[in-house]
């Protein structure tokens, strides 16, 4: 056993060393490489030259860098100089679940698989930088983007960007995320200033950034488009400068996002390396070239002329976009990618299934017995509406994507289906609204008329991409449903009570009518294998497993961040204060006292689970020390499925204020009916540190901890309590 354990030490060791000299010759070929270039050429190097790409330094052979929207799947070209699409046909990709959906699997494993494919992609579509995934804390139900961010709790997201970097990067492409940092709402969000306290800022906000540099030594992370305390975060002293380059040690590149520079001298300084998107298109007043006069282009370049800014400061920058090329299109060793496989859309519907969160079932209403003869009445426009369109910079032009109702046709050959589209939202546009030019009220009694004569009625609903719902540039009008699907479901069940709810959304909703349906799924935005993987959950090929990333309030008002005054959200316009602080999603639910109506980590099962002998292995700790839990898990039921264990901490003896739970570990397990399995968990005792304003760092104060075990924020059912010395 020692032998063993001194031989991997020696292989790692020896890993680490040929890591090092490899990067010792990487390094000296960079400043080779530097030598040979003009101060024009240098700046080249660091903003666009296109809307998706920046200047190669082609005499020496050194590549243009190409970048794709991510998150969810590769972009459909877009033109050179515009937002327009370029055209293309071969640019149609498989279009995976949203990360709402991911964050949702709360397993790891499928973010190595939806990185490893989607990197696949976007490296045979050429693309050396995949800008994604997006690790924003959902903080308000309001937030446009929240489906493409990974939930409201920090430890939730740090686990599952780690593996999403890995699988990407592993293709020689970069993955980049974003948007670093405060960027929790789409409204005004190119020029908010944030103020929020440096507790926040380091226990919510930043930490699942950090672990993205740090574990998941990411290459490239994307500025946010707001202002944190006064300056915007693309150029922000303390932001990039202080903590993500010298306190977390990045090495990587810092792009903005598109049009977020705003001063060149401060971008110079504080830690831009490459600026985009800065207005291009014709449609801004700028010049035909109008790269030569981004921030960091020849007003850089006079600065640096004029001896006001240092050449090195431009060296750093070219330094690190020039190693980011060695890593991805400078790689000798870079695997060719693959596109559209039957792999992919595999990994696309896994994901959608393991992401599905069943919210209520009462009387087994789901599953539908697949050879059911009976009529159910599929009532909705969300079960045809194609939702990898719209949503913004996020939209897919996909291979195929299964619709609900073509999913539900394939797998319930012997049912009647019936189908009736109940209400109409309009097309997904860019920036506004267009409304539907259908007839609101005969699209109503139509569906009333449908669902009157079924045996069963799935309402299909939900929110969609268009502009003011799931969707980038601004946010939510409202936290109800749109389009008047309240008044309908509530018509449909005068004339149906047997009725489930499926909801398709990146975000939490308002539900009135939850007391009066049997059952209600959160299905997500799911790609291109939607249709099918709602179908396997409905059908009960496949058992639900998915848990909320995020809180659902009962109603906004419960929302911490809607608690308070306008300044909280949206704020005045100039300036928002995130006045909830450190108590953000179930932490707040908790903290105060406010039953959500649905909590984080929540979602049920087609079977029934029971947690048995929870244990420490120790009673008392040190700050070093890695706590070890173990606990059993039955699946009492008579079908295979998956849970995932919780475990969240309280300190009973904290000086400040601290939430009432604090996820600090999970782990999903599949069981097959019957079974028992032993679970291990382990904690560092240092995770259980609150970050402590008066001396700028982590504190751990020693003490007693209560560690909560379950299955759901709510659901704690053991509760073992140790101490720190
Ligand atoms: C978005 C980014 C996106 C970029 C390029 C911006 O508006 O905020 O997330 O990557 O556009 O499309």
């Amino acid at each position: 056993m020692k032998r063993l354990s001194f031989i991997i030490i020696l292989l790692s060791l020896m890993g680490t060393n040929q890591l090092l000299a490899q990067n010792k010759a990487t390094d000296k070929k960079i400043e080779k490489i530097l030598q040979q270039l003009t101060l024009k050429e240098k700046l080249d190097m660091c903003h666009a030259q296109s809307k998706f790409s920046s200047k190669g330094i082609a005499r020496l052979g050194i590549p243009e860098l190409w970048m794709s929207d991510g998150p969810h799947g590769i972009r459909p070209e877009i033109s050179w100089d515009s937002w327009e699409h370029a055209g293309w046909t071969n640019d149609s990709c498989t279009a995976f679940p949203a990360l709402t959906c991911l964050a949702a699997t709360f397993n790891p494993e499928m973010s190595y698989k939806y990185g490893k494919a989607i990197g696949e992609e976007a490296r045979y579509r050429k693309k050396d930088i995949l800008l994604g995934p997006g690790v924003n804390i959902y903080r308000t139900p309001l937030n446009g983007r929240n489906f493409e961010y990974m939930g409201e709790d920090p430890y939730l997201a740090s686990k599952m960007v780690v593996p999403y970097i890995h699988g990407v990067q592993e293709n020689g492409v970069a993955a980049c995320v974003k948007h670093y940092v405060l960027n929790n709402q789409e409204h005004w969000r190119d020029h908010i200033n944030v103020e929020i306290s440096d507790r926040a800022l380091y226990e919510i906000y930043l930490p699942a950034f950090k672990t993205a540099v740090q574990e998941g030594k990411v290459w490239s992370i994307m500025g946010a488009y707001n202002q944190f305390r006064g300056q915007y975060c693309c150029h922000n002293e303390l932001l990039v400068n202080k903590i993500l380059k010298q306190d977390w040690n990045f090495d990587g590149v810092l792009v903005t996002d598109w049009g977020a520079t705003h001063d060149t001298k401060e971008a110079a300084l504080n830690g831009l390396d490459i600026e985009m998107g800065t207005g291009t298109d014709g449609l801004t007043s700028s010049l035909k070239n109008a790269y030569d006069n981004y921030y960091m282009a020849n007003p850089l370049q006079k600065m640096v002329e004029s001896g006001e800014i240092d050449e090195s400061v431009i060296d750093d920058k070219v330094r690190r976009v020039l190693r980011l090329m060695f890593r991805t299109n400078m790689n000798s060793s870079r695997p060719f990618g693959s596109m559209n496989s039957q792999e992919h859309f595999n990994v696309a519907r896994e994901i959608a299934q393991e992401g599905i969160v069943l919210l209520k079932n009462k009387n087994k209403f789901f599953p539908i017995d697949p050879n059911t003869t009976k009529s159910i009445a599929i009532i909705g426009e969300n079960a045809t509406k194609i939702m990898s369109l719209g949503g913004g910079s996020s939209e897919l032009k996909t291979i195929h994507e299964i619709s609900p109702l073509e999913g539900i046709k394939k797998q319930f050959k012997n049912a009647q289906i019936l189908h009736a589209m109940g209400y109409a939202s309009g097309p997904s546009v860019y920036g506004r609204v267009v409304s539907s030019e259908l007839n609101a009220d005969s699209l109503k009694n139509e569906a009333i008329k449908v669902a009157a004569n079924a045996d069963m009625v799935l309402f299909i609903g939900g929110l969609n991409k268009n502009h003011h719902q799931d969707c980038e540039g601004d946010d939510r009008k409202q936290f109800a449903l749109p389009f008047g699907q309240n008044e309908l479901l509530s018509e449909i069940l005068k004339v149906n009570k047997n009725t489930g709810v499926i909801l398709i959304s990146g975000n939490a909703v308002e539900m009135p009518w939850i007391s009066k349906v049997d059952a209600i799924m959160q299905t997500w935005y799911l790609g291109s294998e939607a249709g099918n993987a709602i179908a396997d959950i409905l059908s009960g090929t496949v058992n639900p497993s998915g848990k909320l990333p995020f809180s659902f309030p009962v109603k906004l008002e419960d929302n911490a961040a809607h608690s308070y005054d306008e300044m909280s959200y949206p704020g005045d316009g100039v300036k928002q204060i995130y006045k909830e602080d450190i108590l953000v999603g179930y932490r707040w639910h908790d903290t105060k006292k406010i039953k959500p109506l649905y909590a984080f980590g929540y979602g049920l099962s087609y079977t029934n689970f029971k947690l048995l002998n929870a244990k420490a292995d120790k009673s008392t700790y040190h700050e070093n020390d890695i706590l070890s839990l173990t606990c059993e898990i039955e699946n009492t039921g008579d079908t295979k499925g998956s849970e995932v264990i919780q475990v969240y901490s309280n300190d009973i003896e904290a000086s400040v204020l601290r939430p009432l739970k604090e996820l600090k570990a999970f782990q999903k397990v599949t069981l097959q009916a019957g079974e028992t399995k032993t679970v291990h968990l382990k904690i560092p005792v240092k995770d259980l540190a609150f970050f402590d304003d008066s001396i700028m760092d982590w504190n751990l104060e020693k003490g007693q901890f209560k560690l909560l075990i379950g299955n759901s924020s709510q659901n704690i059912t053991k509760s073992i309590t140790i101490t720190v010395e």
